[in-house]
């Protein structure tokens, strides 16, 4: 292809593959291995210790993670013949926005580790999708630039904001405010993360992005925030002076580096270190109960997904709330150890909310079969979590508009050759429960 952009058009599987292999003639090879697990090794060589611990790590011993995986292979695809598959639809409608495939892009903290102002070079790869970006809370750009880059691509592509209710509430309007200004179609709220899991991959190393100053820039460039910094040094009391050690100042490097302004002046400054105390000081909140949910319909006008919701009865008390979305989710197996998979709990979600709010999944998404299982399920739509960042980490934005656009191929062909024409129109019964060893 002569531009880097891809136009919606070009996602079916056969026109993916035919890229490919053109590209093979010439004797070139895809930016991104095509399978998970190759994509997987590739990235972790190329990832520092501390971004694989955080970007690969999970909850306690991993058992979530595996549960992830045990949920997806325990259905098999029962595959039709002779159906006329020739002509086929991916695409779908979430809250007002028509949809190329029924994918987003999860919402990924710190991508920072992984590459420079990653956020704005997955808002662009998504952008040149056409699906959905949801920005987290936890960016490692400002979410107004990240917007900027997608219009750039293609004015108005899809985003949404996923938000991290701040114990500061003032905050949590302006991130509102601002995730509105920026186009959010919807706002995610995310449940399962009002602490930080037991994450051993990233206890071992005694490393945690958010200390040294990476992925609080949603923070850093927000009024409300900069004044709560301003206000902590006003009424700082001058305390013991801290260690010098190697440690102390590359992290006072680090907070530099990721605070805005000049790394010179932040050095001199203490707004970097205070900004970092006032995020590990207001994130996030435990207290957050059904009542904060209720109000937040008051507080904007977008769409409200619900993010980690995992028990029939919480999703059916969301539908009661009046919300929008559930996206069934453990957050890829990094909060609790030992907890159900999300296709598990799917089933049983779906059946609760019997049509009345949108229902999307993530966790141990890995291709396009996976994604078809999903569905089939009952998820109107699938979100992607760390295959797009081991792109990101191998080749940038191309490399996260790869990975995503190899499992929109992945499953265009999957829906053909097992009979089927529209995601749509997927159920049960396209699936069968298999008995795992
Ligand atoms: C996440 N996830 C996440 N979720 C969220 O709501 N806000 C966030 O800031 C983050 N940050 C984050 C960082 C990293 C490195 C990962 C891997 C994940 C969870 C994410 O949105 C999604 O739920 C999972 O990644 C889905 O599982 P898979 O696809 O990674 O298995
Ligand atoms: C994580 C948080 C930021 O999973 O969502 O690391």
């Amino acid at each position: 292809m002569s531009s880097n952009k891809r136009p919606a058009s070009d996602l079916s599987g056969r026109a993916r593959q035919n890229q490919i292999y053109t590209d093979g003639v010439f004797g070139r090879k895809p930016k991104v291995p095509t399978n998970f697990d190759d994509l997987e090794r590739a990235a972790k060589r190329k990832m520092s210790a501390k971004a694989w611990a955080y970007v690969a790590g999970g909850a306690g011993e991993g058992s979530t993670m595996r549960a992830n995986r045990r949920a997806l292979d325990s259905w098999a695809i029962v595959p039709r013949m002779l159906r006329d598959v020739s002509v086929r639809s991916l695409s779908t409608e979430l809250f007002g926005q028509q949809l190329p495939a029924p994918i987003l892009f999860s919402p990924v903290g710190a991508g920072g580790l992984v590459f420079p102002q990653a956020d704005v070079h997955i808002g662009r790869a998504a952008a040149e999708l056409g699906v959905p970006y949801i920005f987290s809370s936890q960016a490692s750009a400002p979410m107004e630039s990240t917007a900027a880059a997608m219009d750039e691509v293609s004015p108005g592509a899809p985003r949404w904001y996923q938000l991290y209710w701040s114990s500061d509430e003032q905050l949590v309007d302006s991130f509102l405010l601002r995730a509105e200004k920026c186009g959010a179609a919807a706002i995610v709220v995310t449940l399962d993360t009002t602490m930080l899991g037991w994450r051993p991959q990233d206890l071992n190393l005694g490393s945690l992005p958010f200390a040294q100053g990476m992925g609080i820039d949603q923070y850093t460039s927000d009024p409300r925030f900069i004044d709560m910094v301003r206000a902590r040094i006003a009424a700082a009391v001058p305390g013991p002076k801290p260690q010098v050690t190697v440690g102390a100042i590359k992290s006072l490097v680090s907070m530099a580096k990721n605070t805005p302004g000049s790394v010179l002046a932040n050095l001199r400054s203490p707004v970097p270190r205070e900004s970092v105390q006032t995020f590990l000081e207001t994130y996030s909140r435990p207290s957050l109960n059904w009542t904060d949910i209720a109000g937040l319909r008051e507080r904007t006008s977008l769409p409200i997904v619900l993010k980690g919701i995992l028990h029939p009865d919480d999703a059916r008390q969301a539908v009661d709330a009046g919300l929008d979305g559930i996206l069934v989710s453990n957050h890829g197996g990094r909060q609790i150890d030992g907890s159900i998979g999300s296709v598990e709990a799917l089933t049983d979600v779906v059946a609760a909310v019997d049509g009345k709010a949108k229902v999307l999944l993530d966790s141990g998404i890995r291709g396009g079969a996976d994604v078809f299982k999903a569905l089939a399920l009952g998820a109107d739509a699938v979100c992607i979590g760390r295959p797009h960042m081991y792109g990101l980490a191998l080749a940038g934005s191309a490399g996260a508009r790869d990975v995503v656009a190899n499992i929109i191929a992945e499953l265009d062909l999957t829906l053909g050759l097992s009979g089927n024409t529209n995601t749509a129109d997927l159920s049960p019964a396209v699936l069968k429960k298999v008995r795992l060893d």
